[in-house]
């Protein structure tokens, strides 16, 4: 327990604002938890408590301070000393070269213009890029160090003063971390965007259904909806983030480069996203933004692009601003996840453990980069659902990263020549027979020796994460058993040099290379020889489990 004379609260005090800042500082910047959330609410319980003993002790930026205020009349119009702009896009390799070029015209007249000229320094990299977060602007502006005031972008001149609301949120310091840097000195300006993770928003919308409210629309209208609530315990109730990509001083010589203001906004305990980065070259940005088109669904909050800016400040400064956007930076937005096309059939595949599944087979599109024919209809449940006939214009879309999904018929666009499809009558007239077991979707081939579930199994048997045999893909298991070398598994053992090479696909290297990546795989381990069997209900972990136990 403390003890409660004047000069120790002081010094308790003290010490105990500064441990819990250093948690949320790891916490939100770092990624790294000091102690567990429970010894950290015993410490801040015990801030309060001494506060509560010596009012006159409590400061408005003390880590006791985020609760929520009394509900406001309505938001204070607030002007923003520098303008909130907003973004030009671009949407491809193409026009993102354009955008530098323009700048390289515009800051060297026209002529050939040499690298280095846009570089403050030599070592300075010429371009900053970052993640366009899909979330709320937000600007931050500390004086002294602490936390003055916060707005929206409102119309970009005029913003409205969410101070209240924004003191709630756990990622925004309520005094800058550090001491006695010059952003403690004066005006100190911090932009970002505040989201709300994909994870909270589940467990947001989970807990709306069971309490039977309705369910949120998407992570960014949560986020911006929660922040204009004029009731901050709404605001405090929900999880939001603050990720920043902006520092302003009145004196623009503070800050040289954006590469400078993320690396000193990690320092004053401002979370920046791990994936922006700077470069010395368009190309390598390109690669950077084209490496991330798929990898960005992983990041646990929306983004819709990347931003891509002129790293050099004054740089960017001197290029100024054409009606509401800079033209030291662009936004590069990723294709359309969404596209339309015509499904021009539906066919039954069979999958590895003899279920039938209906395939849409499209006329090629491109979504998000890639062409996109097939897409799986799962089962007859879901195309009742969609109502789907072989010749309806479809909606297809890249649900996750890689796996189209027809998400809706435009019935819309029938035009009387389009055919019902029964996934019943096309197993009916299928080479293989189908039973489906009580209570179950799923159809199943009842011999699941025969060729087709055979091309399948073994297929899997070789594919990485089971046995991962080279050379044994899918077209050359298609190969081996239709020529009747292999009637089972255990067949590709006994495969020899003389088989192989009789047929098309092979010649001299190709049979070599497939019966010694054969032979030197002949010793798995027990779990992947599991997983490869293609038991069904045996996944990569279950078979670990299995041969563990
Ligand atoms: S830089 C001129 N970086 O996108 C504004 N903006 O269309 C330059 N945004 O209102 C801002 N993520 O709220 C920047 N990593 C990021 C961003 C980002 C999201 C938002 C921002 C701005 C809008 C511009």
């Amino acid at each position: 327990m403390a003890d409660t004379t004047r000069t120790n609260a002081i010094k308790r005090i003290k010490a105990l604002r500064k441990i819990i800042d250093n948690y949320r500082y790891e916490y939100h910047v770092n990624d790294k938890s000091t102690m567990s959330e429970a010894a950290a609410d015993s410490l801040k319980h015990e801030l309060a408590k001494l506060e509560q003993q010596f009012p006159d002790l409590i400061t408005a930026n003390s880590p006791s301070q985020r609760v929520a205020g009394r509900p406001l009349e309505k938001f204070r119009s607030v002007p923003h000393k520098f303008r909130m702009l907003s973004l030009n896009d671009v949407f491809n390799n193409k026009e993102l070269s354009s955008w530098y070029d323009r700048v390289r015209k515009l800051l060297n007249d026209g002529s050939d213009f040499p690298v280095a000229n846009i570089r403050t320094d030599d070592d300075d990299a010429i371009f900053f890029t970052d993640v366009k977060m899909d979330g709320l602007a937000c600007s931050l502006i500390y004086v002294d160090g602490e936390l003055n005031v916060a707005l929206t972008r409102g119309d970009g001149s005029v913003g409205e003063d969410i101070t209240q609301n924004v003191r709630t949120l756990d990622s925004i310091p309520l005094k800058l971390f550090g001491s006695n840097t010059k952003y403690h000195t004066g005006r100190t300006e911090v932009r970002g965007e505040i989201v709300m993770y994909k994870s909270d928003f589940i467990k947001l919308n989970k807990q709306q259904s069971f309490k039977g409210l309705e369910t949120f629309k998407n992570p960014r209208n949560t986020a911006a909806g929660t922040m204009r609530q004029l009731d901050s315990s709404l605001v405090a109730a929900r999880n939001l983030n603050f990720h920043g990509y902006e520092l302003l001083r009145d004196d623009p010589g503070d800050v040289a480069t954006y590469s400078d203001a993320y690396r000193d906004l990690a320092k004053l305990g401002i979370k920046t996203n791990h994936l922006a980065k700077d470069f010395s070259s368009l190309d390598d940005v390109k690669l950077y933004i084209e490496e991330w088109g798929s990898k960005r669904e992983g990041l646990d909050f929306m983004t819709d692009g990347f931003v891509v800016k002129v790293n050099n400040r004054k740089l960017y400064q001197r290029l100024g601003v054409v009606g509401k956007a800079p033209r030291g930076a662009v936004a590069f937005k990723y294709p359309a996840e969404e596209a339309t096309t015509k499904l021009v059939d539906i066919v039954i595949q069979v999958g590895r453990t003899g279920v039938a599944t209906p395939v849409a087979v499209m006329l090629p599109v491109d979504v998000s980069g890639s062409t996109v024919q097939h897409a799986s209809l799962h089962n007859q449940d879901e195309i009742e659902r969609l109502g789907v006939m072989i010749g309806d214009t479809v909606i297809i879309q890249k649900a996750g990263d890689i796996i189209p999904k027809v998400v809706r018929v435009l019935t819309e666009l029938r035009d009387g020549s389009e055919k019902a499809y029964s996934m019943k009558k096309a197993l009916d007239d299928h080479d293989l027979d189908f039973t489906r077991a009580t209570g179950e979707v799923a159809w199943r081939a009842s011999n699941l020796n025969s060729p087709q579930v055979l091309k399948r199994g073994l297929a899997h048997f070789a594919a990485k994460g089971a046995l991962d045999i080279d050379g044994l893909g899918a077209k050359n298991v298609e190969a081996l058993v239709d020529a009747d070398l292999v009637k089972d598994y255990a067949d590709i053992y006994k495969l020899t040099y003389d088989n192989l090479i009789a047929l098309d696909r092979f010649a001299e290297l190709s049979t070599n290379n497939l019966i010694e990546a054969i032979a030197i795989k002949k010793k798995p381990s027990l779990s992947k020889f599991l997983f490869g069997l293609g038991i069904r209900h045996v996944g990569a972990q279950t078979a670990l489990d299995l041969a563990n136990r």
